[in-house]
């Protein structure tokens, strides 16, 4: 069966796109493209360690419309089916996701419908829940449509939060006990979904 060809975003640092890389659960897809807004991401270079081919999309000072314009023109010429977004801090529009309907999914860091939506994302949503006072949080993905982290979930994973975390150190744990195990898991799923549909 051939292969999906996955494209996926980042801003920063890239842990999440290191454990689709090295888990081996993402057999019917293949990582193909790494694209991200910051020309600076580590991410970008843990992609170019892993022989995967990079795109710098800026979108600082570009209007939305011209940023997704360009998002879709490099994901076109790579022959991209299916787009994960792995840290990646851009709000995209109708205009983007309605090009790949249940084709674009996204980490999260929290339980949704918990600590989500604008302004909830990296370790904001960790001090959020925090502040709360929560005992439980954990991870989500889900589709990506026009709602910010209003799509439909896909997979969502449990974790407890302890006594004396620190936004910092609950980070840590939701990715380590919860990110990094579900978005291989439901990334594969999605994969094996579109190249069965071929
Ligand atoms: C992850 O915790 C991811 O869930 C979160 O940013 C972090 C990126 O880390 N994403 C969001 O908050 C999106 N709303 P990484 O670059 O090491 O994968």
């Amino acid at each position: 069966m051939l292969k999906t060809k996955i494209a996926v975003l980042v801003s920063g640092g890239g842990t999440n796109l290191q454990a689709l890389i090295d888990s081996g659960v993402l057999k019917s897809g293949e990582i193909v493209l790494v694209v991200s807004n910051n020309e600076n991401a580590y991410a970008l270079k843990r992609a170019e360690k892993a022989g995967i081919k990079t795109a710098v999309v800026v979108k600082k000072g570009v209007p939305q419309e011209e940023f997704e314009e360009s998002l879709i023109k490099v994901l076109e010429e790579n022959g991209i089916e299916m787009v994960i977004l792995a840290g990646f801090m851009c709000i995209l529009t109708g205009d983007f996701t309605r090009r790949y309907p249940n084709r674009i999914i996204n980490v999260h860091p929290s339980l949704i419908p918990s600590f989500c939506g604008k302004g909830f994302y990296g370790l904001r949503v960790h001090e959020a829940a925090l502040s709360y006072g929560v005992k439980v949080t954990g991870a989500t993905v889900h589709y990506v449509n026009e709602i910010p982290d209003g799509g439909k979930i896909i997979m969502q994973k449990a974790v407890e939060v302890h006594d004396g975390d620190t936004p910092e150190i609950l980070q840590r744990r939701v990715m380590e006990q919860a990110e990094w195990i579900i978005l291989p898991q439901a990334a594969e799923k999605v994969a094996e979904s579109i190249s069965k549909s071929r």
